[in-house]
């Protein structure tokens, strides 16, 4: 598992600022802090209509993320090791805004979407499409994207539409709607679950399935870097992505849905979705 800390850039500045004015007026070290402390909740509240003192989280002061980083734009993981994409940057805005201090925990995509049932991290983003099945066992923050599954094939297939792939092996990661919708479709035989959609792309590759499906921007970005596959231009499913979290944190949800509208409201979700996906 890996862990990546990035400091909140608003609670750092607000406590350079209580450390610059305190070296105004003389004040010493001890009182240095407490006085930075209770100026971060004063900047958050400006911010957000939750303080970060009001905020339960798994670790205090900090907004835990688990997340899946193979599925790019969304989280992907660089050369260097460090972790970014959509999802990063829009986890880190909230993050600021509630006044907490973002740390990422990256593991298999099932895992993610446990960790917050089990009060282990505080919000699951990995490009979740928000299922009935999933809203009974977590809490969904309104949605910030739409996803649409789509199927890559072998340039040359016969597979060319959603309603082909019966009878085919299909691969799709493991615990995705992909995964799901294949084996209610097509029966749990035709299915091949793997680790990350990345593995099924290497997969399809080989000739051990015939399609792989998977949501379109990670297909584009797989096709893209694999010569030889192809996105079918017929898609399966139109979803909704959102941040999962523990049903008991209402407190949580509420922060976090005041936080993405603002977001919203001021153009920074799009800045970030442009930042990594370039207009066609
Ligand atoms: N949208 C799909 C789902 O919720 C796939 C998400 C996979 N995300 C990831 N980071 N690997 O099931």
């Amino acid at each position: 598992m890996k862990k990546i800390s990035r400091r909140s850039f608003l609670a750092a500045a607000a406590v350079s600022a209580a450390a610059l004015a305190l070296t105004a007026c003389g004040g010493s070290a001890s009182t240095a802090s407490s006085a930075a402390a209770s100026s971060v909740a004063a900047s958050s509240e400006a911010a957000s209509t939750s303080t970060a003192a009001e905020l339960t989280t798994v670790e205090a002061g900090k907004l835990t993320m688990a997340t899946n980083a193979t599925f790019p734009p969304y989280e992907m993981t660089t050369d260097a090791g460090t972790i970014e994409g959509i999802d990063v940057d829009t986890a880190q805005a909230i993050a600021e805004k509630l006044g907490l201090e973002l740390q990422i925990d990256d593991m298999d995509f099932d895992a993610a979407l446990l960790s917050v049932q089990q009060g282990k991290a505080d919000i699951a983003m990995a490009g979740i499409t928000v299922t009935d099945e999933r809203m009974a066992v977590m809490s969904f923050s309104d949605s910030y994207a739409t996803g649409i599954q789509s199927v890559i094939v072998p340039e040359g297939s016969d597979i060319a539409s959603v309603d082909d792939l019966a009878g085919k092996k299909i691969g799709t990661q493991r615990g995705t709607t992909g995964y799901l919708y294949c084996s209610d479709d097509f029966g749990e035989d035709a299915v091949v679950a793997y680790d990350n959609g990345l593995t099924a792309v290497q997969a399809l590759n080989n000739g051990q399935v015939d399609a792989v499906v998977i949501d379109n921007e990670p297909a584009k970005a797989y096709v893209e870097s694999n010569p030889g596959l192809k996105i079918l231009d017929t898609s399966y499913a139109e979803e909704d992505y959102a941040i999962g979290m523990n049903k008991s944190n209402t407190a949580l949800l509420e922060a976090v849905n005041a936080a993405l509208e603002e977001l919203k409201a001021d153009g920074t979700l799009q800045a970030i979705v442009d930042k990594y996906i370039k207009a066609e």
